[in-house]
C-alpha cells in the first residue's frame, strides 16, 4: 500500500496544501485513498469536512474499539499530512511507513535552511537510505519564471535532492481549500493554468502509486496465501485467520503475521519440530504494535 507522506519543519511552508492535493489527485484516477492528519491541528481533516460527498472521495482515519486510528478497510493509497516541527522519533516513525517524502519549500532563505536540516535527518533514516522511500521537493507560492524559483532549484539540487518544480501562488489554492476542494476539482476555466504545473510532481509520484493492493483485501490475501500453501495443504479457514483491518502504523506486519500463522497453522512439518517453531512464531508475532501517540484519538 503506497505511502505518501507531505513532509517539512518549517510551518506555513505548505504541507497540508500539498498533502489535499495528492489526495484529491489519487481520488480523480479512481483511487481508494484515505488522507491522514498526523498534525494536531488537524487541518486537512477540517478540509476533509468539508468536502462535498459529490466530489470524487477521500477516506479519513477509521478508529477502531480502542480508540487507535487505523486505515479503513479497503483503502489502497495513504497521504500523511504532518505538523511543522517534525523530528526526531515522531519524524522517524511516518518515514518508517512512507514510499515517499514531498518537500514544499518555499523560497527564503529561512525555509530553505529548515528544510535542508529536515533533509539532512531524512537521508539518514534507514529507509531512505536503502531507497525504499524517495524524498523530492517542491517550491510553494513561488512563480516558476523567476529567479527564485531557480534559486529554489539550485539548492534543491545541491542537497541533492529531485526538485519538482513551482507551484505558483493564487487565491484558487485558497478559495478551493476553503470549500473542500483543490485545483483538481475545479473547472479547467479556473484550475487549467495550476494543474499544468502538477505534473512534473504526478510524474514523480507514478512510479511509487504502484498497482494498488487494499489493506484488508481478503481476495488477495487469499490468492496469496492459497499459492503458498495448496501445494499440500487442505486450507479452507484463511478468511477467519486474516486481520479485519491492518493498521498503518505497524504496516504489513499483521498481513506477515497472518501468513506465518497460516503457515504454523498448517505446514505439515514433523510434530516436535512443527511445536518448537510454533511456540517461536507465535512469540514473533504477537508482539503488540506500538501506536504512535500522535496517532491516537484525543
Ligand atoms: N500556492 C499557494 N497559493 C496561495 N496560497 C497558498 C498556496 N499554498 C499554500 N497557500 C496558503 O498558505 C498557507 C499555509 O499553507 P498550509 O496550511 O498548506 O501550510 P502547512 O505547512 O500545512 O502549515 P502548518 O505547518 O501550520 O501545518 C495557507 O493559508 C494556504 O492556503
Ligand atoms: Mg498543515
Amino acid at each position: 500500500m503506497p505511502v505518501i507522506a507531505v513532509v517539512n519543519r518549517k510551518g506555513g511552508s505548505g504541507k497540508s496544501t500539498l498533502a489535499t492535493h495528492i489526495a484529491a489527485w489519487c481520488a480523480h484516477q479512481g483511487l481508494a485513498v484515505m488522507l491522514g492528519d498526523a498534525d494536531r491541528q488537524q487541518s486537512t481533516r477540517t478540509w476533509l469536512r468539508l468536502r462535498h460527498p459529490s466530489e470524487p472521495a477521500i477516506a479519513a482515519w477509521a478508529v477502531d474499539q480502542k480508540n487507535v486510528l487505523r486505515v479503513p478497510s479497503g483503502i489502497t493509497h495513504v497521504v500523511l499530512d504532518t505538523p511543522g516541527g517534525l523530528h526526531g522519533f515522531e519524524l522517524a516513525k511516518i518515514v518508517m511507513f512512507a514510499d515517499a517524502v514531498l518537500m514544499p519549500v518555499c523560497n527564503s532563505v529561512f525555509d530553505r535552511e529548515s528544510a535542508a536540516a529536515c533533509f539532512a535527518e531524512l537521508q539518514n533514516l534507514p529507509r531512505v537510505l536503502s531507497g525504499r522511500c524517495r524524498v523530492a521537493t517542491v517550491g510553494m507560492r513561488v512563480d516558476s519564471r523567476t529567479h527564485a524559483a531557480q534559486t529554489l532549484k539550485e539548492w534543491s539540487e545541491k542537497l541533492p535532492l529531485p526538485h519538482l518544480g513551482a507551484l505558483r501562488e493564487t487565491q484558487w489554492y485558497v478559495r478551493a481549500i476553503e470549500r473542500g476542494l483543490t485545483v483538481f476539482d475545479l473547472p479547467a476555466s479556473q484550475g487549467a493554468t495550476d494543474v499544468a504545473q502538477w505534473q512534473p510532481i504526478l510524474d514523480w509520484l507514478a512510479p511509487v502509486l504502484r498497482p494498488p493492493v487494499a489493506a484488508n483485501d481478503a481476495s488477495a490475501h487469499t490468492a496469496q496465501t492459497t499459492q503458498r500453501t495448496a501445494s499440500s495443504l487442505d486450507y479452507t479457514r484463511p478468511a477467519a485467520l486474516m486481520p479485519q483491518q491492518e493498521s498503518l502504523v505497524h504496516g504489513g506486519r499483521m498481513a506477515a503475521a497472518s501468513a506465518r500463522a497460516v503457515a504454523v497453522r498448517y505446514t505439515p512439518v514433523a510434530p516436535v519440530l512443527a511445536k518448537k517453531e510454533a511456540a517461536q512464531r507465535s512469540r514473533s508475532f504477537s508482539d503488540k504494535p506500538v501506536i504512535p501517540e500522535f496517532l491516537r484519538q484525543r
